[in-house]
C-alpha cells in the first residue's frame, strides 16, 4: 500500500474511533446538557494543545457477546496538553461508549497517563462520567480500579490531582476521585454514589432518586465529598483553570508567581470587626482586604461553613488561608470543619504553599452529637496537620482565641513561625462568662445580688484576660499589630521565610488520626 493510501486508511480508522458511541449516543449525551468527552478536554485545555495517546486501544473481553462489540478508544480519551501554558495530563471517560464503564484496557489507559503525570511531575485531571466497573469484564474491571487507586495514592502529595464528576458516577468511579485533591461537580449533571438507587431499593426497600442520593448539591453541602460547585460545565471548566494557576506542577516546585495587584485601597480593614465582640462578621472580608487584587479563591465554600479555606496571593505568590468564620456557629471547630481544615493544610504543606491562619473562635463545639461523632478524633486532625506542616505558617489572632481553639489554630506551640494579634484579640482559657461562673462560683452564690456580682466578676475577668497582652508578655504572640499593618506583616514574614526548611525526626510516615 502506498503511503498516500496508508494515510487515507489511517484517517478512516481514526474517524471511526473519534466518533465514540455514535451519533445517537452523542445526541443523548447532549440532550442531558452534557458535552462529549472530547469537547470537555478541548474546553479545559489551551486551544490546539491536546495530544492524544492510545486512541486505538481495544478491550480484550470475550464474554457476554463482548467479542462482537467494538468500544471505540475503549471508552476513555487520554493525553496531555496545557492550561495557560501549564502542562497537564488528562483523561475523560466517554459515556457514549458502554456508559463510560471501566474495563481492564480502559483502566490501563488511565494508569498509563497517571504514570506519565507522576514521572513528568505535572498535574493530573480526570473527567469521570462512568457507570463504574464494566460488568461484563468481571474481576478484570475490579483489577483496573485497584491499579488506579494504587496510583492515586502514589501520586498523592507528589502531583496535584483534580477530579471532575460529569455524569452518574458509581462505585469505583467515585473512589478514585475521593483519593484526589480536588473534586469538581456540576448542578443536575454530577451524581456520585457507591451503591445506587437500585441497590438501595433492593436491599433496604427505600426509594430515592440519584439526585437526592448523591447530586452535586448533596456532595457540596452535606457529604463534603466535593470541593467546587458549578451551575454549568463551562463554569466548572473556568474554576478548574483558575485553580491550576494557584498550584505548583509538583511537590518539588512552587506555584508560578502572578503579576502583583494590591488590594482595593478603599477597604477599611479595621472597620470589619464590629464594636460589640458578640457580633459576627464575614472573615472573607478580612481576607480580601489584605490579598492581592482583593481576590480569594474559596474551596468547599458550601460545606462546614464555620471554617473558610482557599487560596489567595500576596505579592503575586500563592498562599493557603484557613480562617474561622464567625458568621456560622461563631466559627467553632467541629467534626466537619476540622476535617476540612486539616486536609487543606496537608495539601498546602505537600505543595510548598505557605499557610496563613486567621483566628476567631470560642473553641470546639460542645454537645453529645459532636462527642459521639468523634470530635476528639476529628479535632486531633487539625492539631496533627498544623504540627506536621513545615511550610511557612503565619497566624493572625483577630478576636477570640479561647481554650483548645487557641492552641489548635496554628498557635506558636504547634510550630507557627509568626503569630500576630490585633488589639481586639482575646486570648484566654475560655470566654469571660464561663470563666467567671467557674472561678468566682462561691462569691457569686454568696452575694446578696448574684447577678450583679456575676456581672462584676465577668467585667474583672474581661479586663484582665480579654486582650492580647498577657500572651504577648509571655512571647506566645510575636507582635500586636494594627489591622492596617496586616498585609505588610504578612508580606514581610513571607519574604523572610522563603527559604524556610525544617527537619523532622526520620520516619516512614506518621499515623494521623484519620
Ligand atoms: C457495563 C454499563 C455499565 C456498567 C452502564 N452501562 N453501566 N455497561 N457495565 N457498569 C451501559 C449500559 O448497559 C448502557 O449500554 C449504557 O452504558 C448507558 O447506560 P444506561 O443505563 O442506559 O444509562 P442511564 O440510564 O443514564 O444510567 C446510568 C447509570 C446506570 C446510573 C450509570 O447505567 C447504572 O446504574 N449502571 C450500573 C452502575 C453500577 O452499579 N456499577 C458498578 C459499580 S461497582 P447500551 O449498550 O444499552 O448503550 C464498582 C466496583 C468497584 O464500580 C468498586 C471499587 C471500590
Amino acid at each position: 500500500m502506498s503511503l498516500k493510501k496508508k494515510i487515507v486508511d489511517f484517517f478512516t480508522r481514526k474517524s471511526q474511533v473519534v466518533e465514540g458511541g455514535g451519533e445517537k449516543a452523542i445526541q443523548k449525551q447532549k440532550g442531558m446538557g452534557k458535552l462529549t468527552a472530547r469537547d470537555r478536554i478541548k474546553a479545559i485545555l489551551d486551544d490546539g494543545s491536546f495530544h492524544e495517546y492510545d486512541l486505538f486501544v481495544e478491550h480484550k473481553c470475550e464474554d457476554f457477546g463482548m467479542d462482537k462489540k467494538q468500544l471505540p478508544a475503549d471508552g476513555v480519551i487520554t493525553g496531555t496538553g496545557t492550561i495557560f501554558g501549564h502542562p497537564v495530563c488528562i483523561y475523560a471517560q466517554d459515556f457514549t461508549v458502554a456508559g463510560g464503564s471501566l474495563g481492564l484496557m480502559h483502566a490501563r489507559k488511565i494508569t498509563k497517563i497517571m504514570d506519565h503525570a507522576i514521572k513528568l511531575g505535572i498535574p493530573l485531571i480526570g473527567i469521570n462520567d462512568s457507570g463504574g466497573a464494566r460488568i461484563q469484564e468481571g474481576v478484570n474491571s475490579l483489577a483496573g480500579y485497584g491499579e488506579i487507586f494504587y496510583r492515586n495514592t502514589l501520586a498523592s502529595g507528589v502531583i496535584p490531582q483534580i477530579s471532575v464528576i460529569l455524569g452518574p458516577c458509581a462505585g469505583g468511579a467515585v473512589y478514585s476521585p475521593a483519593l484526589t485533591d480536588f473534586v469538581f461537580v456540576v448542578d443536575n449533571i454530577s451524581k456520585m454514589f457507591i451503591t445506587g438507587p437500585e441497590v438501595i431499593k433492593t436491599v433496604l426497600g427505600e426509594e430515592i432518586s440519584m439526585e437526592e442520593l448523591g447530586g452535586a448539591r448533596i456532595q457540596n453541602e452535606i457529604s463534603g465529598n466535593a470541593h467546587f460547585f458549578a451551575m454549568s460545565e463551562a463554569e466548572c471548566f473556568e474554576q478548574i483553570k483558575k485553580l491550576v494557576t494557584y498550584i505548583p506542577w509538583n511537590n518539588g516546585k512552587k506555584a508560578d508567581p502572578f503579576p502583583v495587584k494590591p488590594p482595593d485601597p478603599t477597604t477599611d480593614i479595621a472597620s470589619i470587626i464590629p464594636e460589640d465582640p458578640r457580633q459576627p462578621y464575614d472573615v472573607r472580608d478580612i481576607i480580601r482586604a489584605f490579598s492581592d487584587d482583593s481576590d480569594f479563591f474559596e474551596i468547599q465554600a458550601m460545606w462546614a461553613q464555620n471554617i473558610v479555606i482557599g487560596f489567595a496571593r500576596l505579592n503575586g505568590k500563592t498562599v493557603g488561608i484557613v480562617g474561622n468564620q464567625p458568621l456560622v456557629l461563631a466559627g467553632v471547630l467541629d467534626v466537619d470543619s476540622s476535617d476540612k481544615a486539616a486536609r487543606f493544610i496537608r495539601f498546602c504543606d505537600s505543595f510548598n504553599i505557605p499557610v496563613i491562619t486567621l483566628v476567631d473562635l470560642p473553641g470546639y463545639l460542645p454537645g453529645v452529637d459532636q462527642e459521639h461523632a468523634g470530635v476528639i478524633r476529628h479535632g486531633a486532625k487539625v492539631l496533627y496537620a498544623y504540627s506536621e506542616a513545615t511550610v511557612p505558617k503565619i497566624t493572625v489572632i483577630l478576636r477570640k482565641a479561647y481554650g483548645g481553639g487557641y492552641i489548635a489554630m496554628c498557635s506558636r506551640h504547634l510550630g507557627a513561625d509568626f503569630v500576630f494579634a490585633w488589639p481586639s484579640a482575646e486570648i484566654a482559657v475560655m470566654g469571660p462568662e464561663g470563666a467567671a461562673n467557674i472561678i468566682f462560683k462561691k462569691e457569686i452564690q454568696g452575694a446578696k445580688d448574684p447577678d450583679a456580682m456575676r456581672q462584676a466578676k465577668v467585667q474583672e475577668y474581661t479586663e484582665k484576660f480579654a486582650n492580647p497582652y498577657i500572651a504577648a508578655a509571655n512571647g506566645h504572640v510575636d507582635a500586636v499589630i494594627e489591622p492596617e499593618e496586616t498585609r505588610d506583616y504578612l508580606l514581610h514574614s513571607l519574604s523572610i521565610a522563603i527559604d524556610k526548611s525544617e527537619l523532622r525526626p526520620k520516619k516512614k510516615h506518621g499515623v494521623p488520626p484519620f
